[in-house]
Formats: C-alpha cells, sequence, structure tokens
C-alpha cells in the first residue's frame, strides 16, 4: 500500500520509474534514482502546472509589504544566539549539522532547557535515544532542574511526530535526528535521501502552518557526505555546522546560511563532564598555552565577526617516502600545498624531500587566507629549527596575512582588530602585511639564526 504512493525519480535527467533500479533507464546514470513522496492528487498537490485551474493573485509592491519585526526567543545560549542572528526567529527551520559525537543533541537539550526555563512550549523529538538515555544527558547538564522539564517523546514514525506536533504546538520543538524519523509512504530506509527529504519538507509544512520553530539536527560525516543534510540546505533557513574534533574540547558552530543573519558569525564552545560550556576568552587560553618553540606561532585570525588569537604549529621532518607527507589538521590542505610552494620559491625554504605536519591548536579550524603568513612562518621555523621569539618566556610572536604567487603578503579583512586582538593579550611582536614581502617577514627568523650561529645577529639586517 505504502509503495503505490511513491515514485523514483532519476536526480540527473528527471526520469521516473516506480521501481528502485541501479541505473536509471532515461539517462543510463548509476545511483541517481531517488525515491519520492507521489503528490495525493486533490488539493495537496495543487494540480498540473499548465492546467489552467489555478486562480490568479494581484501582486503587491513590496514598499506596501508588513513586515513586523518579530521577537527572537532566545536560547539562553550565548553563542548559539550570536551565530543565529540574535536568537530562534519564531516558525523558522534551523538545521544543526555535525559529525556523530559532536555536541548536537547537548547543544539543543541545553537550548530547550533554558527556553523552558523562560515559560516557552517546547518539545524535543528524539528518534535516536530513548527517553531513558535523554533524562540521563539532562542530568549531567547545569541547569538539570530545567532540562528535566523538557517535554520528550521518543518516535521514529513521521506520522505520529506530525501528529503530536499539531497537537502540542510548541514554539520550539528539537528534532533529533532528520535520518532516523521514517516516513511510511516511502519504502526506502531512514535515512536515504528520499526520506531524508520527505521527513524535513512534511515537518516544514507542519511547522510554517503553525509557526514552529524547528531546530533540525542532522548528521554528517567529516567530508559532509552521506544521504543527509545537504540535500536539505536550500530548503531550510539557517544551516549551522557543528564541527571540532570528538576526541578534542574545542567546538565551533558556524553559519554556513542564514536568512535572518549574517553568515560569518561562529561560536566557539568547550565540551566539559556537564555539558558545553562557551568560551569567551579563547584567545587567552590559546596564547597561555602557546609553545613558543621552533615550529610555533601565534596567529590573529577572525572567527566570523570576532578576533581570535590561536597557535599554528609545524614539524617538518625527513622523509623515508618517495612522496612526502603532507598532514594537515585545522587548515585547508591544498592552502599548505601553495604556501609551501611560495616558501620555496620566494622564501629560500624548501621542504621537498620532508615530511610537514601542520596544526592548528586545540581543534580549531580557520579557513581563511589570512592565515597563510601563520603557516609560512610555523614551516620555515621548524625547517630551521629556530624559535620565532628571543627567548621561551617571552610573549610568543603574532602574524596574519595572505601569501601571494609572487611572494608579497596581501592584505586581508579587519587588519587593526587583528592586531588590537593580538596587543590586548601582550604580543608585542606582530608580523602583518605591512611587512610587504614574505622574504621580509622571515627576516627575523633569519637574524636569530645567524645569530645562533655565532655570528652577530646586525650581519643579517
Ligand atoms: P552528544 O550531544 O550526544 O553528541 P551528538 O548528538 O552530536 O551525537 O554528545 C557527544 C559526546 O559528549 C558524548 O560522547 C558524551 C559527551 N558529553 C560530555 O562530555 N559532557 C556532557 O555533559 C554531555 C551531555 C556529553
Ligand atoms: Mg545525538
Amino acid at each position: 500500500m505504502a509503495r503505490a504512493t511513491s515514485v523514483h525519480v532519476c536526480s540527473e535527467c528527471g526520469h521516473e520509474t516506480p521501481r528502485w533500479a541501479g541505473q536509471c533507464p532515461g539517462c543510463r546514470a548509476w545511483n541517481t534514482l531517488v525515491e519520492e513522496a507521489r503528490a495525493a492528487p486533490g488539493p495537496a498537490a495543487g494540480g498540473r502546472r499548465g492546467a489552467g485551474g489555478g486562480k490568479a493573485l494581484a501582486p503587491v509592491a513590496l514598499g506596501d509589504v508588513k513586515a513586523e519585526a518579530v521577537a527572537r526567543l532566545s536560547t539562553g545560549v550565548g553563542e548559539l544566539d550570536r551565530v543565529l542572528g540574535g536568537g530562534v526567529v519564531p516558525g523558522s527551520l534551523v538545521l544543526i549539522g555535525g559529525s556523530p559525537g559532536i555536541g548536537k543533541s547537548t547543544l539543543t537539550t541545553m537550548a530547550l532547557a533554558n527556553l523552558v526555563a523562560a515559560g516557552r512550549r517546547t518539545l524535543y523529538v528524539s528518534a535516536e535515544e530513548s527517553a531513558a538515555q535523554i533524562k540521563l544527558r539532562a542530568e549531567r547538564l547545569g541547569a538539570a532542574a530545567h532540562a528535566l522539564r523538557i517535554p520528550t517523546i521518543a518516535e521514529t514514525d513521521l506520522a505520529a511526530v506530525l501528529a503530536t506536533l499539531e497537537r502540542e504546538r510548541p514554539e520550539v520543538c528539537v528534532v533529533d535526528s532528520v535520518q532516523t524519523l521514517h516516513s511510511a509512504a516511502l519504502s526506502g530506509a531512514p535515512g536515504s535521501v528520499g526520506q531524508v527529504r520527505e521527513v524535513a519538507g512534511e515537518i516544514m509544512r507542519v511547522a510554517k502552518q503553525h509557526g514552529i520553530a524547528v531546530l533540525l539536527v542532522g548528521h554528517v560525516t567529516k567530508e559532509g557526505a552521506l544521504a543527509g543534510p545537504r540535500v536539505l540546505e536550500h530548503l531550510v533557513d539557517c544551516v549551522l555546522q557543528f564541527e571540532g574534533e570528538r576526541e578534542r574540547t574545542y567546538r565551533t558552530l558556524r553559519a554556513l546560511k542564514n536568512r535572518f543573519g549574517s553568515t560569518s558569525e561562529a561560536g566557539v564552545f568547550e565540551m566539559r563532564s556537564d555539558g558545553l560550556v562557551e568560551v569567551l576568552d579563547a584567545s587567552a587560553r590559546f596564547v597561555g598555552e602557546a609553545t613558543r618553540a621552533p615550529g610555533s606561532v601565534v596567529l590573529a585570525a577572525m572567527e566570523g565577526s570576532r578576533p581570535l588569537l590561536v597557535e599554528v604549529q609545524a614539524l617538518v621532518s625527513a622523509s623515508d617516502l618517495e612522496i612526502p607527507r603532507r598532514v594537515v589538521s585545522g587548515i585547508d590542505r591544498n592552502r599548505l600545498a601553495l604556501v609551501l610552494a611560495v616558501l620555496a620559491r620566494h622564501g629560500g625554504v624548501g621542504v621537498g624531500t620532508s615530511d610537514v605536519f601542520v596544526n592548528v591548536v586545540g581543534g580549531v579550524r580557520v579557513d581563511e587566507p589570512g592565515a597563510d603568513l601563520a603557516v609560512a612562518l610555523a614551516v620555515a621555523s621548524a625547517a630551521r629549527g629556530v624559535a620565532l621569539t628571543d627567548a621561551p618566556d617571552d610573549p610568543p610572536l603574532a602574524c596574519f596575512g595572505e601569501l601571494g604567487l609572487t611572494g608579497e603578503l596581501r592584505t586581508v579583512a579587519h587588519a587593526e582588530r587583528r592586531v588590537a586582538e593580538a596587543r590586548k593579550f601582550g604580543l608585542a611582536t606582530i608580523v602583518s602585511p605591512e611587512a610587504g614581502t614574505l622574504r621580509a617577514a622571515l627576516r627575523a627568523l633569519r637574524v636569530r639564526e645567524r645569530a645562533r650561529e655565532g655570528q652577530p645577529a646586525v650581519a643579517a639586517l
């Protein structure tokens, strides 16, 4: 009975077939057939296009459209509110993606607990865990008393969840997770592209109808693959990505898409035994922990609109492989390749036959060109075995800047704020794009190298 209402549609050519096949009979592409619910004939289907049955509408000038300023609902988690653009917009659909174990359930439970404490109607739909498991998690969180008052259902059947939403009409609802709910209208397994789309679409329909804000949790693998939240990005109002490494304590929350706010915001959290804690003094911690050893430098980065100081470390060691290793964590691998090429060509530091490892300490990810100079200085310092600071108790060297292909340093956004942040934490030596070229930026390193070799340092200047 369920099967009669679904059809398999090729995502390449749109060919429809009643049964699934590995290869599309239309365009012969492999693995492109996705199950979709066949809209029931009647009002829901809205008639076929071009049938002429539609009612003509009168267009209005945008100036005449009334857009009331909606009061946002604060989740009580400052970093989450900031990334959302000031809180949850009533009736919006927010997708929170992240790899398993990163803390999505913890974050959403904390948000709901605060909303309950503020007197909001909430609902926690868990298709992954039993109510008892959710209770155990809630007990670990600081605001345990409030977390325990979150109305919760553990259910995997989409129809039951929709019926509950219709009856309870919460103001904010968490659905954990979109991949584990199952629609009986489709035969595919939970988590398949068709199912995920159907589940999200149906929840959105009910949520928009009743003005329910929904936080939809979705698992993504490291590559962002898996029949997953990616297929929903166009549908939802806001996509948040929760990232970091499970074994490390720091996690960042970023907005990849936000219809109601900026996408440049990011929040930093730390996973503790009693829940996620917002890290507001991340710079102080990273600077305090910076090693100042050869291969270490502090990058004045931007996390959204906030400056953040992070330590970048590099290790260069002789390789026994024909193709030496290039291992990165926290930066883009291709960017490292570019930096190494510029270093060799314009900085006189070649690491062609060595393994190179680069790590942004604390599990932080920096996805900005401003990190180039830090990577270059860390690798050069590691390759030469010379620290970038004079004495071990000197404040670390701070830097930022993009590397051009001709060895020039290019300006990056928010230079003053980066410098101000570095100064605030006592980092007096700051190498910025004002140095002009990579060669000039490396000069400090050369001075020290010569001094170490017993030559007077001044000879290098
Ligand atoms: P969880 O929120 O369940 O992750 P997700 O829903 O993204 O899969 O929690 C992730 C991990 O965090 C889990 O291994 C347990 C740990 N954890 C803490 O360290 N402290 C806590 O207070 C809680 C609730 C979980
Ligand atoms: Mg979870």
